[in-house]
């Protein structure tokens, strides 16, 4: 079986990569010129734990490849999937589709036998039936059929999320909207090693596939929304939102998952997807009170964040070295969209502070979207906290729990620790005489 897949970022790279794994021939279309060059001198132009090697033993297997030409790379495709980047449309939140719709058309173009255009890019309702328009439109000759397979992948574990996932989601057209069996068909037949170890393969309409992936992230995101309010109330009433989560979350009905109190949600794709599911709501009439109401506690969360940590510092962060440990939103990434170190680490610079910072693999992405002066970006962790008045985690990443608060007194000229993401105990933080600062935990 032969398919292609039209941009080769974080979720087509690994969807194209994991599909060749299961013996699929896998084209790649990738229009960044620096994305694509790395590709084919085999450098992954990512960070995603195992994707090197299952890049390089696919292309050596002769069923991965890359290139810019679309023609060629659609040639004989059974299904063509659109994996292209849908960012937030300036100003109002909606899906910006324009990435969407030129690969469609592209598509179209360079078609040359019947094959399914599956979207696998994030994508409101309704947009699998206007890129049938648009191939319908470009190409009245063309035999196609349209089918929406979002992607639930994590960065960090995209490839086992992929390979091992709880479910996957296939939309097609009715018979009525021009459908038939045959892009089930393809897609069960590329999916059979998944069937092999007993993932559930979820069919449904177009629409329905469409939405079930905002309602994903947005429902994730509203429990993460949710647990953050806990710890505030927490620390209120001295509480321990460990506890809470663990308590709440042993309930099979609530789940242990997505019960991490932290500085807020970034990344990505749940800022932009709950953003862009209130907008779907709306233009339906219909009432998405829950998911405003997730932003709003995400960004007012967000914004507190700065507040906190000046708190934490005695009220000024003027002329003190303030250590950052971890730059992306999440561990095992080097992702820097939508990080809350962001902004943070603009308001301590605007503040006065010197910022001593340290990712185990952001630095390079954070650097144009992190202020161009006030901040050095350091070897590592222990480097970071040298000489520093205050320390402050943003990301959990493995090596930082690590480091002993002995160590870190150590280390230190201050004694101030402010931990976002609670990956010490307050305990040992205490007898090693920091003051430590958590999220939703006694001191
Ligand atoms: P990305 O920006 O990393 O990758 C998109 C790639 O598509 C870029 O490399 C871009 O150069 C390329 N591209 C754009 N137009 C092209 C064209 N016409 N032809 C060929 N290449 C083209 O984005 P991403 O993070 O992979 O996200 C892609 C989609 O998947 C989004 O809709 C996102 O919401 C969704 N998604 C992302 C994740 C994730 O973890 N990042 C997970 C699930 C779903
Ligand atoms: C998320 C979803 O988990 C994926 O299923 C989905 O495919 C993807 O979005 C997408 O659509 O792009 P991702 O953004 O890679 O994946 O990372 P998550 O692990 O979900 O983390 C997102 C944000 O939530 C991070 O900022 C993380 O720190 C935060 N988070 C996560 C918490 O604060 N607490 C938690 O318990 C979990």
């Amino acid at each position: 079986m032969r398919i292609a897949m039209i941009g080769g970022g974080y979720v087509g790279l690994v969807s194209a990569a994991c599909f060749a794994e299961f013996g699929t021939e896998v084209a790649v279309v990738e229009t960044n010129p620096h994305r694509l060059a790395a590709l084919q001198e085999g450098r992954i132009p990512i960070y995603e734990p195992g994707l090197d090697k299952l890049v390089a033993d696919n292309i050596e297997a002769g069923r991965l490849s890359f290139g810019a030409d679309i023609a060629a790379a659609v040639r004989g495709a059974e299904a063509i999937f659109i994996a292209v980047g849908t960012p937030p449309r300036n100003g109002d939140g909606h899906a910006d589709l324009t990435y969407v719709f030129a690969a469609a058309e592209q598509v179209a173009r360079a078609m040359d036998r019947f094959a399914v255009i599956v979207t696998k890019s994030t994508v409101p309702v309704g947009t699998g039936r206007r890129i049938a328009e648009i191939v319908r439109h470009a190409r009245p000759d063309l035999d196609f059929e349209v089918a929406s397979n979002p992607e639930f992948l994590r960065e960090g574990s995209a490839i086992g999320d992929f390979m091992r996932p709880d479910r996957v989601v296939i939309g097609t057209q009715t018979e009525r909207a021009g459908g038939s069996e045959r892009s089930q068909e393809i897609l069960r037949r590329l999916y059979r090693p998944l069937y092999l170890i007993e993932a559930p393969i979820l069919f449904t309409s177009l629409e329905s596939a469409e939405l079930i992936k905002y309602a994903a992230n947005s429902f994730l995101a509203m429990k993460i929304s949710f647990i953050n309010e806990m710890a505030d109330l927490c620390e209120r009433v001295g509480a321990d939102v460990h506890d809470i989560a663990r308590g709440i979350g042993l309930d099979g009905r609530i789940g242990r998952k997505f019960l991490h109190a932290g500085p807020g949600f970034g990344g990505s794709c749940f800022p932009k997807d709950t953003l862009a599911l209130m907008r779907i709501a709306q233009e339906a009439g219909a009432s998405s009170r829950l998911v405003e109401a997730t932003v709003q506690v995400n960004d007012a969360r967000k914004a507190s964040m700065g507040a906190r940590i000046m708190s934490a510092c005695g009220g000024s962060v003027r002329g003190k070295v303030v250590a950052v440990l971890g730059l992306t939103f999440k561990p095992e990434t080097d992702d820097m969209r939508d990080a809350p170190s962001i902004p943070i680490i603009h308001r301590l610079v605007e503040n006065g502070a010197s910022v001593r910072a340290f990712d185990p693999a952001g630095m390079d992405a954070a650097r144009p979207v992190l202020p161009s002066q006030g901040v050095c970006y350091c070897e590592d962790a222990p480097d970071a906290a040298d000489g520093a008045d205050a320390l402050i985690v943003l990301t959990e990443w493995n090596e930082f729990r690590a480091i002993s608060p002995r160590r870190l007194r150590e280390l230190m000229r201050g004694d101030v620790v402010i931990d976002l993401r609670n990956i010490w105990e307050p305990d040992a933080m205490a007898d090693a005489g920091m003051r430590y600062s958590s999220i939703g935990r006694p001191d």
